[in-house]
C-alpha cells in the first residue's frame, strides 16, 4: 500500500457513504459479525458484470428469493432459469451462471473457493469478478478494476495516456492502493467513489474524499479524463 493514509480517508468516506444495495453487507453490519454470503456476492457480481446496478436490482431479488442458496439454484430447471433472466440481455451469462452453482455443488461441496485462483476455474468467473468474490465475500487483498476504478485512477495521476492502453499502469498503481485491511470493503468504497462523485460528467470534486491528492483537481483535467482511443 503505497498512501495508507489515502486508503483509511476512503473507507471513512465510505463507511459514512456507502451506498445501500440489496447484495452488500454494510460497513457497520461487517463491523458487528455479519459474515457476506458468497452465493449472494457472486450472483450479484455475474449480474452486474455488463448490466447497471439499477437494472440489476429487482432481477437480485428475484432470483435470491426463489433461489436461496447455491443449491437451490443448483437444482433448477434450465428453463426456468432463463426465463427469470430474460431482459437482463447477455444470455451466456445465465447458461454460465447454473453451470457454475452446479459445479460449486456437485466439486466443491456447495461452497465457493475463497480465492482467485480457484474461482478463475469456474464457468462465467474471469478476472474482474474473481477479484470482486474473493475481496468482498472473503476479505482477500485482491485488487478489482472496473471502468469506476479506471476513471478514478486515471485522474487521480493524471494519466494523458488513453484506454485501454492505460490499463496496465492503471491497474498497477490500483494495486498498489488495496489496503490488507478491509480490501472488500475498499472495493466496494472505490466503486461507488467512481459511481456517486467521480462521476464521467460533472463530478462532484468539493464533496469528494480524494480531492487534495487528485492530480487532475489540481490542473482542472477532471473533465477531459481518462481520454480514450476512439474504437
Ligand atoms: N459493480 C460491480 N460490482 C459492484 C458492487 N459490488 N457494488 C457496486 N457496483 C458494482
Amino acid at each position: 500500500m503505497r498512501d495508507s493514509q489515502q486508503a483509511a480517508d476512503l473507507l471513512t468516506w465510505y463507511d459514512r457513504h456507502a451506498r445501500v444495495l440489496p447484495w452488500r453487507v454494510s460497513p457497520s453490519d461487517l463491523r458487528s459479525g455479519v459474515v457476506p454470503d458468497p452465493y449472494r456476492v457472486w450472483l450479484s457480481e455475474i449480474m452486474l458484470q455488463q448490466t447497471t446496478v439499477a437494472a440489476v436490482k429487482k432481477y437480485y431479488e428475484r432470483f435470491t428469493y426463489l433461489w436461496p442458496t447455491v443449491g437451490d439454484l443448483a437444482a433448477a430447471g434450465d428453463a426456468d432459469v432463463m426465463g427469470e433472466w430474460a431482459g437482463l440481455g447477455y444470455y451466456a451469462r445465465a447458461r454460465n451462471l447454473l453451470k457454475c452453482a452446479r459445479v460449486v455443488v456437485h466439486d466443491y461441496d456447495g461452497r465457493f473457493p475463497d480465492t482467485c485462483k480457484e474461482l478463475l476455474k469456474l464457468p462465467g468467473i474471469g478476472p474482474y469478478t474473481a477479484s470482486a468474490i474473493s475481496s468482498i465475500a472473503f476479505d482477500q487483498a485482491e485488487t478489482v478494476v472496473d471502468g469506476n476504478v479506471e476513471r478514478v485512477i486515471s485522474r487521480l495521476f493524471n494519466i494523458r495516456t488513453p484506454l485501454p492502453a492505460s490499463k496496465p499502469e492503471i491497474t498497477k498503481i490500483a494495486q498498489t492502493f488495496t489496503p490488507s485491511a478491509r480490501p472488500g470493503d475498499y472495493a466496494q468504497a472505490i466503486m461507488d467513489l467512481g459511481a456517486t462523485i467521480c462521476t464521467p460528467k460533472s463530478p462532484t470534486c468539493g464533496i469528494c474524499p480524494w480531492r487534495s491528492p487528485c492530480q487532475a483537481h489540481d490542473l482542472g483535467t477532471q473533465a477531459e479524463l481518462p481520454l480514450k482511443t476512439r474504437k
